[in-house]
């Protein structure tokens, strides 16, 4: 079958280019640049990409690829630091960008038959802190960024392209036409490949990969848990698996048992709770730092499970299963090349060395979470778990934010703030963020107001792309008379009890008023900012289609001053802060 060859160079979204050609109906391998040549050898290549990546190309250990791979004359397209790469290698510049620029932009494209059928203005996303500034012979611009950035290069004769900002993600409105016109009007690729065959081809993978044994899987109660547990059943049989949910205390109210409830009622009882919250809440005593977070509850995760396996692996009759998907896995420094931006639950070293014992199985790990929910609907499951917002695997506890100082000082990035907008503040907390594929831990800023979405939006990627110490932005919706102090917090009952009673309410309220279709997920954060001894909640409503992009959600206004009104009414609540930053630069979850 002719395919399109992705060379992954560690950006967040090698995969999901291949995933999009995928989708428009081109068969799509990935490849390291080492593995490169051997795979082109196979032949059928009629089009290669070049990913984008974390780091820059003058750096001492920047990936690369031999130049003789210009002279395959099979046509090349770059994306982002793929884009810098071929600069580089050609003979051209590349150059620290004076402004960076992360999320929204605009850009003109000009006459070329990667943007066939487009207009001149086009909105696109970027990521990215170095450019090309002077073209290598033989090239020329097709696009500029409104900053003034080359956002676009072309050799037409040796079918060279190469873009500056990310066609592949979703939030780049005709991206996908970018793509389809380089796979099809430059590649000349046949379409030949439908995503329809995941479903069987994953069932052959499972039979395959558990090699007779029994399969004993973790499961959250998610979609892509669900789903896998509903495919192992299908494929293996009810006698052969074994799920186990564990009850970690950080769980949204009364989620365990929807979990086990709504599983019953689909025929499958093979299914065990075990209430660990007692444990979950010691093991994260007296810490502050995300990671440390992340890592003490991962690692609880495999403790229990050894506790409950370790007899049986050691038969070497069971082997353990997990629903990761591929997001999980990029972002802990999944791929030779990418920068670590959170270690998910699933991840953590433990569970790695496990894995490469052999034995875990993944069998949805190159999927997105759309995929996954359309395989569940192939499976014959109810939307009802399907169209459940995602939930991380450390739940309410990467949503509760910690803090061991006094105070911070953040006058530096608040007087640059204040240059670009008067009415702001810069909070003495943190939290994590992806720009140029790289991890972030900075300040937010918080602003008043604004006077509709679309220049809050503005104000908010203007903000971050000018400031470095900052990676995020909120719109402050309410607050107690009186000045926002820092507290000494690390997690406990009362805090988790305060956060999943505010998320309750507010997803209720989404729900009412019609809008959890809509969104992609809803995360509640709990800071500790105080104004009268209370703390203060951050809604974080996002659009996205596969969470590796994602715009913050245009929820109404009066359903956000009715979520901030009754939430103030709540005893413990102090302020309610509202998160209008893009991802990139900021992740979904705060931690
Ligand atoms: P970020 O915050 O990286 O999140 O933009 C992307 C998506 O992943 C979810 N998430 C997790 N899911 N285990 C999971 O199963 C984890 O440890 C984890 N951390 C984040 C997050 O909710 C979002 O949908």
């Amino acid at each position: 079958m002719e395919r399109l060859l992705v060379i992954d160079f560690g950006g967040q979204y090698a995969h999901l280019i291949a995933n999009r050609f995928r989708r428009l109906g081109f068969l799509t391998d990935i490849t390291s640049s080492a593995g490169a040549f051997a795979e082109i050898k196979k032949g059928d290549v009629k089009g290669m990409i070049f990913s984008g990546g974390p780091a820059s190309v003058y750096e001492k250990n920047a990936p690369v690829i031999a130049k003789k791979i210009f002279s395959l004359s099979i046509p090349i397209f770059g994306i982002c630091y793929g884009e810098q790469l071929i600069t580089h290698l050609l003979g051209g510049k590349v150059t620290k960008g004076s402004i960076k620029e992360y999320g929204i932009a605009e850009i003109d494209a000009k006459k070329s038959l990667l943007f066939n059928c487009l207009e001149k203005k086009q909105v696109v996303w970027m990521s990215h802190g170095d450019c090309v500034s002077k073209l290598p012979p033989g090239f020329s611009i097709i696009a500029e960024s409104t900053d003034g950035i080359i956002a676009g290069i072309e050799n037409e004769k040796k079918r060279i392209y190469g873009v500056q900002f990310h066609p592949e993600v979703v939030h780049t409105v005709n991206g996908m036409k970018v793509l389809e016109n380089f796979a099809g009007k430059i590649c000349n690729c046949k379409r030949e490949w439908d995503s329809r065959n995941y479903a069987g081809e994953i069932s052959d993978n499972i039979r395959r990969l558990a090699k007779g044994k029994k399969v004993f899987l973790l499961l959250s109660g998610g979609v892509d848990s669900v789903v896998l547990f509903t495919l192992l059943n299908k494929v293996l049989g009810k006698k052969r698996v074994f799920g186990l949910h564990v009850d970690t205390g950080f769980m949204r109210a009364g989620e365990s048992r929807q979990v086990s409830q709504a599983l019953q009622k689909l025929g499958m009882n093979n299914l065990t709770i075990v209430d660990a919250s007692k444990k979950f809440m010691k093991s994260l005593k007296g810490m502050v730092n995300p990671e440390d977070k992340r890592k003490a509850i991962g690692d609880l995760f495999i403790e229990i499970l050894a506790e409950r396996t370790e007899e049986l692996l050691s038969s070497g009759k069971w082997i353990i299963a997990q629903g990761t998907i591929y997001p999980d896995t990029i972002e802990t420094k999944g791929t030779e090349n990418a920068d670590l931006i959170k270690t998910h639950h699933n991840r953590v070293l433990a569970m790695q060395q496990l894995i490469k014992q052999g034995k875990v199985i993944e069998p949805l790990s190159h999927l997105y979470k759309d995929e996954v929910r359309e395989l569940g609907r192939v499976l014959g499951l109810p939307d009802s778990i399907l169209r459940r917002h995602p939930f991380p695997g450390p739940g309410l506890a990467v949503r509760i934010l910690c803090n061991d100082k006094e105070a911070e000082d953040v006058t530096g990035a608040e007087r640059k703030v204040r240059a670009i907008l008067e009415d702001s503040f810069v909070l003495p907390i943190k939290s994590v963020g992806v720009q140029g594929d790289c991890r972030t831990y900075m300040h937010p800023a918080a602003i008043t107001s604004g006077k509709n979405w679309d220049e809050l939006e503005k104000t908010s990627t203007d903000i971050t792309n000018k400031v470095a110490d900052v990676n995020r932005v909120l719109l402050l919706l309410r607050k107690k008379d009186g000045n926002l102090k820092l507290l000494k917090k690390t997690i406990t009952r009362n805090r988790v009890e305060l956060l999943r009673k505010a998320d309750l309410l507010i997803n209720d309220l989404i729900r009412k008023n019609g809008l959890y279709d809509k969104i992609w997920q809803a995360p509640v954060i709990l800071a500790p900012l105080s104004v009268t001894g209370g703390e203060s909640i951050i809604l974080r409503p996002v659009d996205s289609q596969e969470a590796m992009t994602a715009r913050f959600s245009r929820l109404p206004k009066p359903v956000l001053d009715e979520i901030a009104n009754k939430l103030l009414g709540f005893k413990g609540i102090d302020a309610v802060f509202y998160d209008i930053t893009n991802k990139p630069p900021g992740t979904i979850e705060w931690e």
